[in-house]
């Protein structure tokens, strides 16, 4: 695969400052590079693939045991935690200018992707989530109407956008952050990045996907939710953040409401291949406008170092 550009997430910058992250066994040194995006070069016989194909590698590979989820193609659910991520986990990501990957784990995407395909990965998390939310709502009579996302970063735009892209959707208010038709520089303004309007949880919404991973919006977000409500967290927050919270409250309201609340990490195959296809019909100038830096790599080190109106960062290897 010629590489043609990673984008780069919180998790690499976690993974930069030390507090995240794990080299390959034997190894002290890891590439970065989960966000991928490449374009075939050689592919063997029979793998489905052609040169010059536009492809995206998957980012977790199954335990080797493997556990039953992880038998099952669900290694984004593994049970033992022993699954491996390529860039993040015990091997080596796809910030290269060549890679290869196993042809069951590459996924093709359209070829007018090219500039925006980095963000295949996370719209993967984002199918995840909604899915989770569709499945844990789905155990009895669910007809979300109000449906809130936390987070002005990619994830939480991702969110909006996933959901007003399918039927039966949640409404949302005319301006009620993500009510916006996409993200661009005033984006980030509608929506606050720390904290959240008051009145976003005075609305009672039946979901919540929480993209920050703040400790005050995700209790907050439990607490606030409509009877029966579901609360989808997929922000991954530092330890040793202490918050003093009402714990009869909220254990209160969870029972007596049936309300869930339920983590959400990584995708599978079937996300990926659902991404995709969103990927394809998406308003291809909306995602354009995601991607606000693109940093070549010999100047990668910059893509770390974040601006006041980084939406997503790609570092680009061609
Ligand atoms: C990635 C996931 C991964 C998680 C934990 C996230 O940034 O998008 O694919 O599972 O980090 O390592």
């Amino acid at each position: 695969m010629d590489g043609v550009a990673v984008g780069v997430c919180g998790t690499d910058k976690e993974i930069v400052a030390g507090d995240y992250g794990w080299a390959p066994p034997g190894e002290d040194r890891l590439i970065l590079g989960h966000e991928s995006l490449g374009r075939v070069r050689e592919a063997p016989q029979g793998s489905g693939f052609a040169a010059g194909d536009l492809v995206v590698g998957v980012v977790r590979r199954p335990d080797p045991e493997p556990c039953g989820a992880c038998a099952h193609g669900e290694f984004d659910m593994c049970r033992n935690g022993r699954y491996t991520e390529r860039g993040i986990k015990e091997r080596h990501g796809y910030a290269s200018q060549a890679w290869t990957v196993e042809s069951e784990y590459a996924v093709r995407l359209d070829p007018g992707l090219e500039s925006v395909g980095m963000l295949l990965e996370p719209t993967t998390v984002v199918a995840k989530a909604w899915e989770q939310v569709e499945r844990v709502g789905g155990r009895a009579w669910f007809e979300p109407r109000r449906a809130l996302v936390t987070g002005a970063g990619p994830l939480g735009l991702l969110a909006r956008c996933w959901r007003a892209a399918r039927p039966g959707r949640p409404r949302t208010r005319p301006g009620e952050p993500g009510a916006e038709a996409g993200p661009g520089r005033g984006a980030r303004r509608d929506v606050p990045q720390r904290g959240h309007r008051r009145g976003d949880l005075a609305l009672r919404p039946d979901v919540v996907i929480e993209a920050t991973g703040a400790g005050s919006l995700v209790f907050a977000s439990m607490a606030g939710t409509a009877t029966y409500g579901v609360v989808c967290l997929t922000g991954v927050s530092p330890a040793g953040r202490k918050l003093s919270v009402d714990a009869g409250s909220i254990n209160r309201d969870l029972v007596l409401e049936n309300d869930v609340v339920v983590g959400s990490v990584n995708a599978n195959l079937r996300h990926y291949h659902q991404g995709a296809e969103a990927l394809a019909k998406a308003d291809r100038a909306w995602l354009e406008r995601m991607i606000t830096r693109r940093v070549p790599l010999e100047r990668a080190a910059e893509a770390f170092t974040p601006r006041d109106d980084d939406i997503k960062v790609a570092i680009t290897l061609t």
